[in-house]
């Protein structure tokens, strides 16, 4: 009984915790390196033995299409060398600013013997590090795997916070405006899309047998709600996040700034409420959030909205009301989290988030780029969960693929997005979809 509620009590706060706190965990424990991992006899397999629980190829496949195993190479190219020397920091391959976010960089005491800096973000990076577990985890259970220090990236809310540390910065690993100046491209993350993208594994029945059910859109949902709540650490952050009579720029809508004085685009947004000539934080994670919502806890969707307004005001306002707006938006999305983890996002579901997000595109919300760059991966996640669903013939399928790609294109270009374009191609979607 007071282990269930010790449990309970775990789970409801989970979502609480910060990156910060993955990348501890990651970093709990030595890591051995890629190598360790690699042999023809382990991960580094071509084909798949009969009774193996996971395919064993997960190393050819990391190597060969994983953006992460070439990450190290990164900072040893032009560009790199255009930034650091742009931000007076040395050779990038040894700045830690760099390192952090694109290899494994352990504590040096943590790393063991087989541990090489350039295999870039290796698999320890995400699984965390292998010295309790590397000898026992074909043997026991994924449970005492997770009990011996594996990092547990089948959960969506851990998976979240990991990825989030170096896709979007935290106060340790930090991605400021001066990096973006000097040359570094924009961040932009949603953990359902990037989840797939170039993945190593598969999930099949046998999957879910040993880990629990996956679902892309519940991923997609707690995506969102946990980046909303790493802006806001950030933003709480007296260290990180201001800088002299500035804030973070970081955490502003880019295109608040970064744009033609001749446009004369600006128009009202119910979801900030502000008025022309504004800097407005990226809200993008928060609007999406709401979408999720839409499907979970309407009540939920109206208070995000009304605190996210708050928020937005309260940065034309004072620090000190910033500062309140923000902690009582935190409390409310982490409080909203847990629920998003737990539903079962039916096919039912899909079309009212779908609607929820089109009658936003009709009031003028994605206005902001970075809002509907958010939208258009949305928009991915549910034709994906429409076609698990089944209920599409082929033609049906590819009339839906071919308008959510003409979404993505959309987005394709943050320099010449207009929002008429972006809305006209969500309508499509929504009427192709069932
Ligand atoms: C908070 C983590 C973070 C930090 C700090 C960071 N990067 Fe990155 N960097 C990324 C991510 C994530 C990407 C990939 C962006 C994407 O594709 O979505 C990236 C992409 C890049 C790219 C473009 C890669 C390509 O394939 O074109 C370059 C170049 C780069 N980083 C160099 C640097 C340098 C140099 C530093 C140190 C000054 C640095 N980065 C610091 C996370 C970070
Ligand atoms: C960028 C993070 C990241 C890196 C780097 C990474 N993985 Fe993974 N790995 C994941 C995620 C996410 C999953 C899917 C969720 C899960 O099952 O935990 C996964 C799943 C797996 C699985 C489980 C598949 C199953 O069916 O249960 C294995 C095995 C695996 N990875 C091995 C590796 C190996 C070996 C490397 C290095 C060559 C590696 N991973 C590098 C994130 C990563
Ligand atoms: C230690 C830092 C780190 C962690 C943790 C991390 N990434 Fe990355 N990721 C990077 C960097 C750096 C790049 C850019 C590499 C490059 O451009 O070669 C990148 C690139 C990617 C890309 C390629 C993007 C593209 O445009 O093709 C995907 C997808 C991705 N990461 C997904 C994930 C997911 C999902 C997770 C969590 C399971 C994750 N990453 C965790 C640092 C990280
Ligand atoms: C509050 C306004 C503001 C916001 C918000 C803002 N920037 Fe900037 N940005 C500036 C200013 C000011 C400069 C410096 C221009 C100069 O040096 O002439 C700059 C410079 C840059 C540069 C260098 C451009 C060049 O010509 O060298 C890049 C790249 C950049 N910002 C990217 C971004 C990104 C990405 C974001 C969003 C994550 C962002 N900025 C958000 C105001 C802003």
């Amino acid at each position: 009984m007071r282990g269930l509620l010790i449990v309970g009590i775990l789970a409801f706060y989970a979502p609480i915790l910060s990156a910060q706190q993955s990348v501890a965990e990651v970093e709990a424990h030595k890591h051995l390196g890629v190598a360790s991992c690699a042999s023809s006899v382990c991960h580094g397999q071509t084909k798949t033995p009969k009774d193996a629980k996971v395919q064993m190829n997960e190393f050819a496949l990391w190597q060969e299409f994983d953006p992460h195993a070439k990450s190290y190479d990164v900072l040893l190219n032009a560009s790199s060398k255009a930034i650091a020397s742009k931000l007076g920091i040395g050779p990038a391959e040894n700045a830690k600013i760099c390192l952090d976010c694109h290899t494994d960089n352990a504590p040096a005491a943590m790393r063991g013997e087989q541990f090489q800096i350039d295999d870039g973000v290796g698999c320890e990076a995400c699984h965390g590090g292998a010295e309790n577990w590397i000898a026992s985890h074909t043997k026991g259970s994924h449970a005492d795997n997770l009990a011996a220090g594996l990092f547990p990236t089948e959960d969506p809310v851990k998976r979240a916070e990991l990825c989030q540390s170096c896709h979007a910065g935290t106060k340790d690993r930090m991605i400021t405006h001066r990096i973006m100046g000097a040359g570094h491209p924009r961040l932009s993350f949603e953990l359902d899309t990037f989840t797939w993208l170039h993945p190593h594994y598969t999930v099949d029945a046998d999957y879910e047998t040993r880990k629990g059910r996956f679902d892309g859109v519940r991923d997609w949902g707690v995506g969102q709600g946990q980046a909303a709540v790493n802006l806001i650490d950030i933003l709480l952050d007296k260290k990180v996040g201001w800088h002299g009579i500035f804030p973070e720029l970081v955490l502003f809508d880019c295109h608040a700034c970064h744009r033609p004085m001749s446009g004369k685009k600006w128009g009202p947004r119910q979801g900030t409420g502000l008025g022309p000539g504004v800097v407005r934080l990226n809200d993008s994670n928060l609007v999406m959030f709401r979408h999720v919502l839409a499907a979970v806890d309407s009540n939920g969707a109206k208070r995000v909205l009304d605190q996210t307004r708050a928020l937005h005001h309260a940065t034309t306002e004072s620090l000190a009301a910033t500062d309140t707006a923000a902690r009582n938006l935190r409390q409310t999305v982490t409080g909203l989290l847990p629920a998003v983890g737990q539903k079962n996002f039916g096919v039912e579901t899909l079309g009212t988030i779908l609607g929820s997000i089109v009658a936003d595109a009709d009031r003028g919300e994605f206005r902001d780029y970075a809002n509907a760059e958010q939208a258009a991966m949305a928009a991915q996640s549910l034709v994906v969960a429409f076609e698990n669903a089944g209920l599409l013939d082929e033609a049906a399928t590819n009339r839906l693929r071919a308008r959510s790609d003409a979404v993505l294109d959309a987005v394709a270009n943050d320099e010449n997005y207009t929002m008429a374009q972006f809305v006209e191609a969500l309508k499509a979607l929504r009427a192709a979809a069932p």
